[in-house]
């Protein structure tokens, strides 16, 4: 079975989820959480490479005041409690996105994690965390100007390894497999430029439902996948055209 290199997972509708269990939207924040450490888990142990959970959107500061304060505790708690796992489990954890906006006690956790687990060299975690692909691109445009305004490059010098190389993924490769549960299908600003050649997987699993045999399902369907490039494969039949 073909494994994908990277993964990246959009964990959707925890909200809806604790919605129709009449509990407030936080429960399924936190039953989302759980999920989130045993699909970590579950990828470490299949020896996959990289994995981003898109955990918070710059979008997502636009919600009520008291689910972004109780979102940023839970995952305070997260890795307060996680750390000494991830490092049990050789994973390395990073974060990517807007942290000038993420609440200091939670940086603070962030920071302490980043450091705990940085000579692991197992699964590559990365929380997508207040992170927006348009303002990663837009940063990523503003520190190529700047070296051009520098004369450290030229204009003509830039390519797509130039673009790439600016993005806050880099040096992570492209996802090859991007999940998203919940029965929604699209982007929601992620990883946009990353996405190019991505497979999709759209489930309608809410993420506080999600296992490691639906984890187990999105590879298989991996697995299937014929991917092209924009090439043709060496056995299509190309028919020649005769004047
Ligand atoms: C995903 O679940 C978690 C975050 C965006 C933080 P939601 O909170 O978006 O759940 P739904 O989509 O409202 O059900
Ligand atoms: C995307 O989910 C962000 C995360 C899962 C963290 P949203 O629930 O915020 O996205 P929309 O609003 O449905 O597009
Ligand atoms: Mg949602």
């Amino acid at each position: 079975m073909t494994l994908p290199k990277h993964i990246a997972i959009i964990m959707d509708g925890n909200g809806r989820w604790a919605q129709l269990k009449r509990r407030p939207r936080t429960f399924g924040h936190i039953k989302g959480t759980r999920v989130a450490k045993k699909i970590i888990t579950d990828c470490s142990r299949r020896g996959i490479k990289n994995l981003t959970l898109y955990a918070f959107s710059t979008e997502n500061w636009f919600r009520p005041q008291a689910e972004v304060s109780l979102l940023m505790q839970i995952l305070r708690r997260y890795l307060k409690r996680e750390t000494e796992n991830l490092v049990k489990e050789n994973i390395r954890f990073s974060v990517i996105g807007d942290m000038s906006r993420i609440p200091a006690d939670v940086a603070e956790a962030i920071g302490k994690s980043v450091e705990a687990t940085a000579q692991c060299t197992g699964l590559n975690l990365v929380f997508a965390l207040s992170y927006g692909s348009r303002q990663e691109i837009t940063e990523a445009v503003r520190d190529i100007a700047a070296r051009v305004a520098a004369g450290e490059i030229n204009p003509e010098d830039i390519d797509e390894s130039v673009i790439n190389s600016a993005l806050s993924t880099y040096p992570t490769p492209d996802p090859d497999l991007i999940i998203r549960t919940s029965g929604e299908q699209r982007l929601s600003n992620f990883l946009l430029w990353q996405a190019a050649y991505s497979e999709f997987y759209f489930t309608d699993v809410l993420w506080p439902n999600f296992t490691e045999c639906h984890l187990e399902e999105a590879l298989n369907a991996f697995s299937m996948r014929q991917r092209r490039f924009g090439k043709v494969t060496a056995n299509d039949n190309v028919e020649k055209l005769s004047n």
